[in-house]
């Protein structure tokens, strides 16, 4: 294909669709020179075609009619930057059926229809890029899918919610209650009016589900990843922890084990010295561990309008490379294995628990047998004194499966010496 300028068509122009407009008209020329063309928006579609955009812009680009762009043959990369699911995913479907190849930051709809929409640009010889869904502005899906494609990789972990690291962060260094830091959070536009997408962890589940199929070649759909937020931390599990040597982090942990794959978003306690302990405030972070490579780790800032279009834009470039070179829907999707998910039940993990219980002679040893018939065996022992009747124990385990830890809090749960048990914690690292 030789053309001057590539054109593109984008859907939205909100916090990304403004970076991405900014950078593509103000790097043009960077952009021409590295890729051999120009890239040029087009048209714009938008809802409301009279708001501030807060950008300068020829009011012609802007549009509210779809086919604007389905049906302009000249449009031939459509960047989706609109979000959710309807009636985006429709919009994408036809994209591709049109030929066009799509850039798209939405982790939503990739986590869930990724399968379907990789097979649609595949036939139409389309591609389908989508580095923006998962950590921003931080390469991981490109490193994952070129960079490390030599290695089997066996992990990865990474702090891919910036809202609650942010909160975990702030509880951590000030010792803040968990409401109080959310409203925080809120009041500086770091967490939505509903924040239970970041908060109860389905936002991290999205994308370690994109992550984990590219890691492991092997489709995982949000539905198995098993998820778990920071709603039930308190400032007193982040200092205990702290006394342990440990920090607490929300983490998307994928593995593949002998058993299947394992995805989990949950919060997690890691030894301090771990480098995603060091990974602060709203930054991400990804610790990817290959056969070859060993470890590695990618960081950066995982949201926000120019770091996200960061990504978008380049995503844009390379789409624009493989349409000049006539190469597009060469390689797009990476699932060529079909691997089982891992039952959480036979997941391996230590435990960090918390437990309040009369202040009396032999409650320890009533707990400790539990475990042992479980076969959980302890590795730290903490006692607090809470008040005059109740003492705090905090225990932190060996490695143990989920189903005998369960089982074994069960029981403990009704021993008549045990007033609550107050948090059950997952470690990672050793
Ligand atoms: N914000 C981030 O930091 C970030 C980071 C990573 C990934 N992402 C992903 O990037 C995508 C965009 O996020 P954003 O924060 O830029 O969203 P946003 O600020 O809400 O912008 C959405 C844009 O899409 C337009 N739009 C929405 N529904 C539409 C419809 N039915 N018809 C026509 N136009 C429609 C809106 O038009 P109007 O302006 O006229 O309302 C707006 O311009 C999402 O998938 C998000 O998950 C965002």
């Amino acid at each position: 294909m030789s053309v001057e300028n590539i054109k593109i068509g984008m859907l939205g122009l909100g916090t990304v669709g403004r970076g991405v407009y900014r950078i593509i008209t103000g790097n043009g020329e960077n952009i021409k020179r590295k890729i051999g063309a120009g890239l040029e928006i087009k048209k714009i579609l938008v809802r409301d075609l009279n708001r501030d955009r807060g950008v300068e812009l020829d009011q012609q680009l802007l549009t509210g009619e779809i086919n604007d762009i389905m049906e302009d043959p000249e449009i031939k990369i459509v960047i989706e930057v609109m979000g959710g699911i309807e009636p985006t995913l429709d919009f994408v479907q036809q994209a591709l059926q049109n030929g066009k190849s799509v850039v798209t930051a939405n982790k939503d709809m990739i986590a869930v229809y990724g399968k379907q929409l990789f097979e649609l640009a595949e036939a139409n010889r389309a591609d389908l890029l989508f580095e923006a869904s998962v950590a921003g502005g931080i390469p991981i899906i490109r490193p994952l899918k070129q960079c490390l494609a030599a290695n089997r990789i066996n992990q990865v972990i990474g702090i891919i919610n910036g809202t609650t690291n942010y909160m975990l962060t702030k509880m951590t260094k000030e010792g803040s209650d968990f409401a109080e830091v959310l409203r925080e959070a809120q009041d500086k536009g770091y967490a939505e009016a509903n924040p239970a997408s970041d908060i109860e962890g389905y936002d991290a589940a999205r994308k370690l589900a994109i992550l984990a199929s590219i890691a492991f070649n092997s489709r995982v759909v949000l539905d198995d990843v098993y998820t778990e937020g920071i709603t039930k931390i308190t400032a007193t599990d982040i200092s205990y922890a702290g006394e342990l040597n440990y920090t607490v982090k929300l983490l998307g942990i994928a593995k593949e084990t002998e058993e299947g794959v394992e995805v989990r978003v949950h919060p997690t306690l890691i030894p301090v010295d771990h480098p995603l302990a060091a990974v602060n405030d709203v930054f991400n972070a990804i610790f990817v561990s290959g056969d070859a490579v060993g470890d590695t780790m990618f960081y950066g800032r995982g949201a926000g309008e120019l770091p996200t279009a960061s990504a978008v834009v380049s995503d844009a470039m390379d789409a624009a490379r493989d349409l000049l070179r006539n190469v597009p829907g060469i390689i797009s999707c990476t699932c060529y294995d079909e691997k089982p998910v891992k039952d959480m039940g036979l997941v391996e993990s230590r435990y960090y628990i918390r437990i309040q219980v009369s202040d009396k002679p032999g409650v320890l040893a009533s707990i400790a047998y539990a475990f042992s018939d479980k076969e959980v065996s302890l590795a730290t022992v903490l006692q607090k004194q809470t008040d005059a009747v109740t003492a705090e124990i905090v225990l932190v385990t060996h490695k143990v499966r989920e189903k005998n830890m369960q089982e074994a809090l069960e029981i403990i749960k009704h021993l008549s010496s045990v007033k609550a048990i107050s948090n059950v914690i997952r470690v990672e690292g050793d």
